[in-house]
């Protein structure tokens, strides 16, 4: 099937998530990027070769005829789009937390998780892109859960710890270099964090404390999660698992030696899992490390993932496996 014709726009193509986006699009091969905008930097080269970024403002006509529209835009900026949107007959990728599980504006949405749910995201209109941290602690956690491996009567205890491109490209002062080289620190504790809605729906049958953490690096996710288990269940019961749900997927790597660090995935659009034993406890628990870059499988990575199920291209086309 011939699908170069195919083409996309992006919404706040400037920012962390849109410039990944752009860069991973301009390397698929299969789309053509219409446009990508911005309104602080329009008129500057957009990251799709010869195509200046414009302003949003622009962006509303353009939209007619297109195959994929791309939302990398600040929360709740996206939803106004969708509403707007929901009739035409373009399909959308929305990288914000404003459709995605728990937000209250799920409606007619489908959460895009490639790995569980392919064939909702293959005729949805509208896709939630995971966030960067529900992905990973989600992927991990879903197929031991259905297998019947966890112990549901604890707390799963997840520290997460994010390279400050988490945060987006505007600037705040706690995310200075001074602030943050050579610091690491705890932040949103209180098991509050807008993450835990996505995970807590996706997950209903687990109680989960989630703690996350602020790296110096620039990009990248490590979750370092103690999973409690069922009598008898082991590291071993766990990798077996994640192959046999994973061992078809392109963008999970199950390390059946040792466990994941951000060198595996930075600038990757992989999720890199291991597990291990633990020795001395009274109630077993088994420790998953998850790693994967928030920009990639956390974010622009897995929209390719998405989009490529949408419009029928070969999974892993457009992503660095
Ligand atoms: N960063 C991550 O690791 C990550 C991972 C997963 C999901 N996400 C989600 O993806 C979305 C984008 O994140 P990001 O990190 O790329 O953010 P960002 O770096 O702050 O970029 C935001 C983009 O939106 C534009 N923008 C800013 N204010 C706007 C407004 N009021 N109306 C319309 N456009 C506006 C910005 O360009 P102009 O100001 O020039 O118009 C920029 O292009 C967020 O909802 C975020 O939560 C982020």
């Amino acid at each position: 099937m011939m699908m170069h014709n195919l083409s996309v726009g992006v919404l706040g193509g400037s920012g962390y998530t849109g410039r990944e986006l752009l860069g991973l699009l301009g390397g698929h091969g299969g789309v053509h990027v219409r446009f990508a905008t911005s309104d602080s930097e329009a008129g500057q080269p957009s990251g799709a070769r010869g195509l200046p970024l414009i302003p949003l403002a622009q962006a509303e006509p353009l939209v007619a005829g297109l195959d994929v529209l791309f939302l990398c835009l600040p929360h709740g900026e996206a939803s106004p789009w969708v509403e707007r949107l929901r009739e035409e007959d373009v399909r959308i990728i929305d990288l914000t937390a404003d459709h995605r599980p728990g937000s209250g504006r799920e409606s007619g949405v489908v959460y895009g998780l490639p790995e569980l749910t392919p064939d909702a995201v293959r005729s949805a209109k509208v896709v939630a892109n995971p966030g960067c941290y529900p992905t990973g602690v989600i992927l991990s956690l879903a197929p031991l859960a259905r297998a019947g491996l966890l112990d549901p009567s604890r707390p799963v205890v997840v520290n997460a710890a994010s390279g400050v491109t988490g945060a987006g490209r505007a600037p705040k002062r706690e995310l200075l270099f001074g602030e943050v080289f050579g610091d690491y620190r705890a932040y949103g504790l209180g098991n509050g964090h807008r993450h835990l809605l996505e995970m807590r729906a996706t997950l209903p049958e687990l109680e989960l404390l989630f703690v996350p953490h602020l790296l110096p690096v620039a990009r990248g996710i490590l979750e370092t999660i103690v999973a409690p288990v069922a009598p008898g269940v082991g590291a071993e019961q766990v990798l077996g698992t994640w192959l046999e749900a994973y061992g078809q997927s392109p963008a999970v790597q199950v390390m059946t030696k040792g466990v994941p660090s951000l060198a595996n995935v930075v600038n990757t659009d992989l999720l890199a899992l291991g597990a291990s034993d633990n020795e001395g406890l009274r109630s077993p628990a088994v420790t998953l490390v998850a790693a994967l870059d928030n920009l990639g499988k956390g974010a622009a990575g897995q929209a390719v993932q998405n989009m490529n199920l949408m419009l029928g291209f070969e999974a892993e086309r457009g992503i660095r496996c």
